[in-house]
């Protein structure tokens, strides 16, 4: 087997304490070569100075890592298009009379908002997220991908759910359930690409070399199993003429969906991408396997049951809205195991994780986790909700989670796998730190604004003012949102080019040479 330093970190033999062993050149399992290890030496030696112009030379199989390629430049695709979405919905809320959002029926707010929410979750963040599984299930078990032929079959599921997901949405066919838009036919889509993709991860971990299962797969694994049930009860899907059930059974079943789709679809992925990422770009083994798993266990046993916090102010029962609250303040223990694990397997290595790029991704989407988590529980107590709910607050929130956290760490992840799969360095670093800054600045400025706006809705409600008197006050905060709204998108922009010219260019920039 190629032992290699970045790699190493992962060679899952344990050293005295129990935890994954560092030690150069200790057999992780096999010592047959691994067909996809191409790539990653081919990669050292563009690191180690010997920086090829071409792939002259560098035997990389087309066929390998297709399907990754595919995920990733489809990420990058529908981040930016997702991102003029929003902008199309911020600016029609700062100027809500241009006849253009009021005449074309497929521009309303409406019908923009469902297509940006579903596609930052599924094509944005989602295929970053199961493009990189597809990378690293195979590496951490020693096995080549069992199908890349099933591989790229559930990429174009993939993408065309999302694409006739988007079309279907604008031409006015919904669900009109929070991100469970998407009609019937493309549910099924859907379910087939997560089908194919767990069958296809399965085979290949049937078929390991490496005897312990690393956290990273479990919380693959997990998150696969858990979102295909969560998608088919959330969408109602043997109901397809209304994708719902009736009453307020639909309510809860519907936040059933709209907590699961975030805390055990990206949540559970984003985590374990991490996990796969920290220990190398730090050189470090990971701190603690067991408590990685006490992490994955207890988000299971926590995260399926929160969802009535978004109906604390309805008629759902309120045993279910205390179980609610409890479990909400119980996730602190999963994402603080994961947090104090990385944190410690990461400790005093902060330059050597922001040297790469994909590391800086991973850690700064770590932050927003932290941040992320710890205004979830302070926000699902009725006595701040009382203020907060139904405002902007909670649009921060979302934005902070569902970008900063899952997304970061999903281009973290496409950043860090790129250069191993085309065995060079990705086209350019500049670009890629230019882009790391117009996000970071636009979210953060995002986040600070609508916070903001949220506060001043929440107490003007609260006290009773009247909601023609509170919503001039808002303007200001609203343009501010769609102006970092332009940093973000242009941060879009800029990555789609950079990981477009990676993987389909054959040189490195020119201030890269
Ligand atoms: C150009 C940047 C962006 C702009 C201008 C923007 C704007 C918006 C707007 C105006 C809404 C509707 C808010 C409302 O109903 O009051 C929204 C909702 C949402 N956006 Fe974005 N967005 C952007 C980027 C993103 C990104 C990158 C993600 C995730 C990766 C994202 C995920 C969401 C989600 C999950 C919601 C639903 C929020 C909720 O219901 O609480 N957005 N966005
Ligand atoms: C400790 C973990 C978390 C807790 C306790 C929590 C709690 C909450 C609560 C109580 C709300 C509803 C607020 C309201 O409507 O007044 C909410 C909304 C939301 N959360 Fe979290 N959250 C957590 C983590 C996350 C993570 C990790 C993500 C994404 C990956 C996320 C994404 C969202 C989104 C998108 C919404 C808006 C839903 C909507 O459209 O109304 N949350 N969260």
């Amino acid at each position: 087997m190629i032992q290699t330093e970045r790699d190493d970190a992962h060679n899952t033999n344990l050293d005295s304490c129990g935890r994954p062993s560092l030690r150069p050149g200790t057999p992780g399992g096999s010592e047959e070569p691994h067909p996809q290890a191409a790539g990653t030496r081919a990669y050292l030696r563009v690191r180690r100075g010997e920086r090829r112009s071409d792939n002259e030379g560098i035997h990389l199989n087309a066929n390998w890592y297709a399907t990754v390629k595919g995920f990733f430049i489809s990420s990058a695709c529908w981040f930016f298009l997702a991102t003029l979405g929003g902008l199309l919905l911020a600016s029609s809320m700062v100027a809500p009379d241009i006849a253009l959002y009021k005449n074309v029926s497929w521009l309303v707010f409406g019908r923009i908002r469902p297509i940006h929410t579903n596609m930052m979750i599924f094509g944005f963040v989602g295929s970053g997220l199961i493009g990189c599984m597809y990378y690293y299930v195979p590496h951490l078990v020693r096995r080549p991908l069992y199908s890349e032929g099933l591989g790229r079959l559930a990429l174009w599921i993939w993408n065309i759910a999302v694409a006739s997901g988007t079309v279907t949405l604008a031409l006015g066919y919904t669900q009109s359930r929070e991100y469970a838009e998407y009609i019937w036919p493309v549910d099924i889509l859907v379910l087939v690409a997560f089908v194919l993709t767990f069958y296809n991860l399965l085979r290949t971990v049937g078929a390991r070399e490496e005897k312990l299962l690393y956290v990273s797969i479990w919380y693959a694994f997990g998150a696969l199993v858990f979102t295909f049930f969560i998608y088919f009860f959330g969408n109602a899907v043997w109901n397809p003429r209304t994708g719902a059930i009736t009453g307020m059974p639909d309510g809860i079943l519907a936040w059933f969906y709209g907590h699961g789709v975030v805390g055990l679809f990206l949540t559970p992925l984003a985590v374990a991408l991490s996990y796969y990422v920290i220990p190398v770009v730090s050189r470090s083994p990971l701190f603690s396997h067991a408590l990685s798993l006490v992490g994955f266990w207890t988000i299971l046993m926590f995260y399926p049951h929160i969802g009535t916090h978004h109906l604390l102010q309805t008629p759902a029962p309120t045993w279910l809205k205390i179980v609610a609250i409890t479990g909400s303040i119980g996730m602190l223990i999963p994402v603080f195991t994961v947090l104090v694990n990385l944190w410690l397997t990461m400790k005093g290595k902060l330059a050597a994780i922001h040297e790469e790029i994909g590391g800086k991704f991973v850690f700064a989407g770590l932050v927003w986790y932290l941040l992320v988590c710890l205004q979830g529980p302070f926000q699902a107590l009725p006595v701040v909700q009382r203020v907060t709910h139904l405002t902007n607050w909670v649009v921060a929130h979302s934005h902070i989670a569902v970008f900063g956290f899952s997304g970061f760490i999903a281009l973290g992840g496409i950043y860090f796998i790129l250069p191993r799969i085309i065995g060079r360095e990705i086209y350019s670093r500049k670009l890629a730190d230019i882009q790391y800054w117009l996000l970071l600045v636009g979210l953060t400025g995002f986040f600070a604004v609508l916070t903001m706006a949220g506060l001043i809705q929440g107490s003007g409600w609260l006290s009773g003012e009247v909601v023609y008197k509170i919503l001039p006050e808002l303007h200001v905060y609203w343009l501010w949102r769609a102006g970092f709204g332009v940093l973000i998108s242009t941060g879009a922009a800029v990555g789609l080019y950079n990981i477009a010219r990676s993987l389909y260019g054959s040189r490195v920039s020119e201030e890269d040479q």
